[in-house]
């Protein structure tokens, strides 16, 4: 039997209150719609038709080719929707499982046990539902004295009694395909909101077909993204059903819940997180590494026993044993070698370091290819910008840069050289030398005296 998968997400979200249309909207760094999809893929269907329309090329883009697009033209509602995939869908035998493409906590283990209930109890609607306490909000499963249910009432349209019934609609079912467009054709416009109302097949079918629920437990599975605040409630589920997983993994995480890690970062058994730390995009950190508090990695890799306080690292290496911070920017593909020490308000830029180097208080580093045991006095610069291009510096191992030294690029300096403190570098340095490259001190003489004048004697 065929198995279609039929993902709404032409909605334009109005309760977000964003720009974005609600399914692009990302959900710890990854749009809602993704997360459907992936699990939908892993669930393994013959086709997955998305339906989309407000600002559809958002959604195109996110999803590429990897589903079939319906267009749903203007916005009329879920059962419009729907009925927007019929070129698609509309006559072929099989079942399809519909969902809103802004519920992201969905897996395809619950996909999958949804669908074998549907087979198995023969049904030729599956809704799923859920318990909730608060369920403002939800349609509610309306069911006759029998227990059968009979329709679905949306919450703006319940009666006070309907309101009181905590079973509510998720908004997936696992429908006939055949039935599915027989009863879409039937839907009625809903006159408080003028829009189709997907959930009328629940009214339409039980009529003549087999109609059936599948609770599922955990009501935060189904959990519909309408609004930022359920974003957050989404993310903080998501975030620590991650670290927790990293915990179980030997990462010692502490205070855990103001720590965000994303869904492609790999961190080896041993590392150390602290609080208020975000690890996200494609980085690594090695074991004994210990990362935080205060601290943003975006796609970099920490090598073993590296240390990261207080700082920023974007696209870049820090080598093992290396420490970084506090307040320090490593970015452009900075590549630390392993022992350095890059200190306090330090920022390197599209640069290598060699073993060993140093670069403790308020440096900048960039465009450049630092040797081995380098050391950074405080306040040295490379100066790679000269308003129009950016210019490399070189400078070779076991150089020793005095403080707040101007290192004018391009420049090359060789191995074992001395600058001293002050200088503004402009040529190249040979191996071994001493770069002096200031003003010669003047003392004035008596200078005090000439300046300050004798204040005149009081009268006493
Ligand atoms: C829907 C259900 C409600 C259920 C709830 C669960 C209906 C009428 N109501 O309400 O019973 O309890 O989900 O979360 O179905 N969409 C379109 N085109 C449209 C309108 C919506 O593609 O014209 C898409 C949206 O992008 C969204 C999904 O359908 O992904 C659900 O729409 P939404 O407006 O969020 O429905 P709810 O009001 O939450
Ligand atoms: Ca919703």
């Amino acid at each position: 039997m065929k198995k279609y998968a039929l993902v709404l997400a032409a909605g334009k979200g109005t309760r977000m209150r964003t720009e974005m249309p609600k399914c692009a909207f990302p959900i710890l760094g990854k749009p809602m719609v993704e997360y459907i999809v992936e699990n939908l893929e892993k669930t393994g269907f013959d086709e997955i038709v998305t339906i989309v329309g407000h600002k559809k090329e958002v959604l195109m883009d996110i999803l590429k080719d990897r589903v079939t697009y319906a267009v749903q033209t203007e916005q009329l509602g879920t059962g419009h929707a729907a009925l927007s995939a019929s070129k698609a869908l509309e006559g072929k035998e099989g079942i399809t499982f519909i969902l809103p493409g802004d519920m992201p906590l969905m897996e395809y283990p619950v996909m999958d046990k949804i669908i074998r209930a549907h087979n198995e109890m023969g049904n030729d609607l599956t809704v799923v539902t859920m318990k909730m306490d608060y369920p403002k909000g939800y349609g509610r499963i309306v069911r006759d004295e029998y227990g059968t249910v009979t329709k679905i009432v949306e919450d703006n349209d319940c009666t006070e009694y309907q309101k009181a019934i905590k079973e509510v609609n998720s908004s997936v079912y696992v429908v006939n395909n055949i039935a599915l467009y027989e009863a879409l054709h039937k839907i009625k416009r809903n006159e408080r909101k003028g829009e189709f109302y997907l959930t009328d097949i629940v009214e339409i079918m039980h009529q003549n077909h087999k109609v059936n629920t599948f609770i599922v437990r955990n009501p935060l599975i189904t959990m519909g993204i309408n609004d930022l605040y359920s974003v957050s409630v989404a993310e903080k589920h998501l975030r620590d059903l991650i670290n927790k997983t990293h915990m179980l993994n030997g990462v010692a995480i502490v205070n855990p819940e103001t720590v965000t890690i994303g869904h492609d970062v790999t961190i080896d058994e041993g590392v150390w997180i602290y609080p208020n730390t975000t690890i996200v995009g494609e980085s690594h950190i090695k074991s004994g590494a210990h990362v935080g508090p205060n601290t943003e990695i975006i796609n970099s890799i920490i090598d073993e026993e590296a240390e990261v306080r207080h700082s920023l690292v974007i696209d870049s290496k820090v080598g093992a044993k290396t420490t970084v911070g506090p307040f320090a920017h490593l970015r452009g593909h900075a590549d630390i070698g392993p022992n350095n020490r890059i200190g306090n308000f330090v920022e390197v830029k599209n640069s290598t370091t060699g073993e060993g180097t140093k670069a403790a208080h308020l440096s900048y580093i960039g465009d450049s290819q630092v040797g081995k045991r380098v050391n950074f006095g405080c306040g040295s610069i490379t100066v790679n910008y000269d308003g129009v291009t950016k210019h490399k510096t070189t400078i070779g191992d076991d150089v020793f840069i005095g403080c707040n030294v101007n290192m004018v690029a391009p420049l090359n300096i060789a191995k074992n050289v001395f600058i001293a403190a002050g200088s503004t570098v402009t040529k190249d340095v040979p191996e071994g030398a001493l770069a002096i490259a200031r003003n010669q001190q003047i003392n004035k003489a008596d200078y005090y005296k000439h300046l300050v004048k004798p204040k005149p004697k009081e009268d006493k």
